[in-house]
């Protein structure tokens, strides 16, 4: 732990005069006023920059009302962590909605202690917080930057430069790529989703404007929602599809406002990050979640489950198929067995955000009642849609609700006529759709549905065991260590020791390939992650597997690494 007496002598006398003399930083004085002027009062954005020298972490935070925090702005300063010195004075720069400012008594944080690359990431990113901030979530900075320290705060390994990476980015997009047919050339995007598009997808989107209820349109949305039925394999009536604009997260808010109210119990089966982010939105809505939680890399067992099921009555039970930080896939159609077993009223939701498309998901035999999904991952569509399949005895149940979903865009009292209307063809209007989106979407699907889903499946499958044996090979681990946890369209692997994420991703994107870092809080640092879904495992033409296979073993070598 890095003690705040270790700032050095000429920073800890300035802080210190500006306490003997005013009883109050001077720092945190300037922020403090900078915060309550005029200006920032009249204008809705306001930026303020305040000149740090005694201090190296600083926040401004405002106390909301039920004792949230909302965090407007941090920065975190280098310093040397043996001797405490900072590099140089830092600017706090700050950039927030005054309003909220006005509403609300702002505190002004300058933190004096340097903890450890955790509570310094705590700052930026919710899911590395236990208390989560949920205006600021950005994990892909904290991945690029982060570095290996020991106990004491010391950093292990050099980082590169800023100026190095944005170098080698800019070289591997002038030099290499794999051949994208139409499409100009650029690495690989072989993160967990987005992933790369096909040219006909991609195409749609350059649709001319047209009328979200002129009938062109209406026809289109109608096949899609048609369309999402086979993906889905539902041949239920009772079951409705939703296509909704939104991301993968609008899912978890359309399941938990129309299907939990206030005081119901929901089991999260949680293997990973993003069982933590669907139970928070389960208690914004005000249910009460109960997270059955498994080790990192494995899933909750059966047993537990029926354990957990029989102890209290769920109303909804939720599992990700994939989980995204780690790989993990979890067994749906056992599970929704046991459900059905044990608990035949608890509802049956899966978050199939990075499964859909790339694993096998038979809704009506299996029993499903929610699979929601987001357009980027295995459907292969740029993002900008949340993809839901309902049961029929969910539609009742949200029908049943004694109380009004708190959600107004996402409340399927709005959604669901026009769906059904669109459906058979009608013009309709709750909200604006996107055309361009959900023409892409019939695009890919489209293609998704022109050979026999088995064989889409299995392409994933193959991909995925050449993807696993070469991790193998070269001598790494998997965060999902059982082979029937193994994700067949992602693997998580992780580093060998000593190696982190900005090691070895700039390197990769330089020989053509983009792989995700680490999401997973406890162990962010240490492992990598690989995408391998859609086009870049369909496409017989594509080499992307193979390439990014090669480069990785590369970029190994060249920071030390012998297999
Ligand atoms: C399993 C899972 N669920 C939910 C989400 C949230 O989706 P989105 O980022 O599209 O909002 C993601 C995103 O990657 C995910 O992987």
């Amino acid at each position: 732990m890095f003690a705040p007496e270790k700032i050095s002598t000429v920073q800890k006398q300035a802080h210190r005069n500006c306490l003997t003399n005013t009883g109050q930083c001077c720092e945190l004085r300037q922020a403090k006023r900078l915060l309550d002027t005029p200006v920032a009062r009249t204008t809705s954005t306001t930026h303020i920059s305040i000149l740090l020298t005694h201090h190296r972490d600083a926040s401004i935070r405002t106390q909301l009302p039920g004792g949230n925090r909302r965090i407007f702005a941090s920065t975190n300063l280098t310093c040397n962590p043996k001797t405490g010195n900072l590099a140089t004075p830092r600017r706090l720069l700050l950039s927030f909605n005054s309003r909220v400012g006005v509403k609300y008594p702002s505190s002004v944080i300058l933190a004096p202690s340097r903890a450890s690359a955790f509570s310094r990431l705590n700052l930026f990113s919710k899911h590395f917080d236990p208390k989560p901030f949920l205006e600021l979530n950005t994990p892909f900075s904290t991945e690029r930057s982060a570095h290996l320290e020991d106990e004491d705060g010391n950093v292990i390994k050099k980082k590169k430069r800023d100026s190095d990476i944005k170098k080698q980015v800019k070289e591997a997009e002038q030099s290499t790529s794999t051949t994208m047919s139409s499409q100009p050339q650029h690495p690989a995007l072989l993160i967990p989703g987005p992933i790369e598009f096909d040219d006909a997808v991609l195409q749609s989107m350059g649709h001319f404007s047209e009328s979200h209820v002129g009938m062109p349109f209406v026809n289109v949305f109608g096949d899609t929602l048609t369309q999402l039925r086979k993906l889905f394999q539902t041949s239920d009536p009772a079951s409705q599809p939703f296509v909704i604009s939104g991301s993968g997260t609008l899912g978890w808010d359309q399941v938990a406002a129309n299907l939990a109210e206030p005081g119901d119990e929901v089991l999260v089966l949680h293997t990973g990050y993003f069982a933590d982010s669907f139970a928070d939105c389960f208690e914004t809505y005000g249910a009460k979640a109960t997270q059955l939680k498994a080790p990192i890399g494995d899933r909750p067992q059966l047993d537990e489950v029926e354990k957990a099921l029989k102890e209290k009555k769920y109303k909804i039970i939720t599992v990700t198929h994939v989980d995204t930080s780690t790989g993990v896939l979890s067994e749906i159609k056992a599970l929704s067995e046991l459900v059905h077993r044990v608990s035949p009223e608890t509802l049956v939701v899966v978050d199939g955000v990075c499964s859909v498309g790339s694993e096998e998901i038979r809704f009506d035999d299996w029993k499903l009642d929610v699979v929601l999904t987001a357009s980027q991952k295995g459907v292969g569509c740029p993002a900008g849609l949340s993809i839901l399949m309902v049961s029929g005895r969910a539609i009742e149940t949200f029908k049943a609700r004694k109380t009004r979903p708190t959600s107004y865009f996402g409340s399927w009292k709005n959604w669901l006529p026009i769906m059904q209307n669109y459906e058979a063809k009608k013009p309709s209007y709750f909200a604006t759709p996107s055309p361009q989106l959900v023409r892409a979407l019939n695009t890919s699907l489209t293609q998704i549905l022109s050979r026999p889903l088995e064989d889409r499946f299995a392409d994933h499958r193959a991909a995925s065991q050449r993807v696993k044996k070469a991790v193998a090979d070269i001598g790494l681990k998997q965060l999902a260590t059982k082979p029937e946890n193994q994700a067949n369209g992602m693997t998580a692997i992780y580093l060998p020791e000593g190696i982190t994420p900005p090691d070895v991703l700039p390197s990769l994107v330089k020989k053509g390939v983009i792989f995700a870092g680490g999401l997973h809080k406890e162990i962010a640092t240490k492992y990598i992650r690989f995408g391998h879904m859609g086009v870049s495992v369909t496409d017989p033409d594509r080499k992307d597997v193979e390439s990014a296979i090669e480069s990785l073993k590369e970029s190994l070598t060249e920071v030390g690494y012998k297999a």
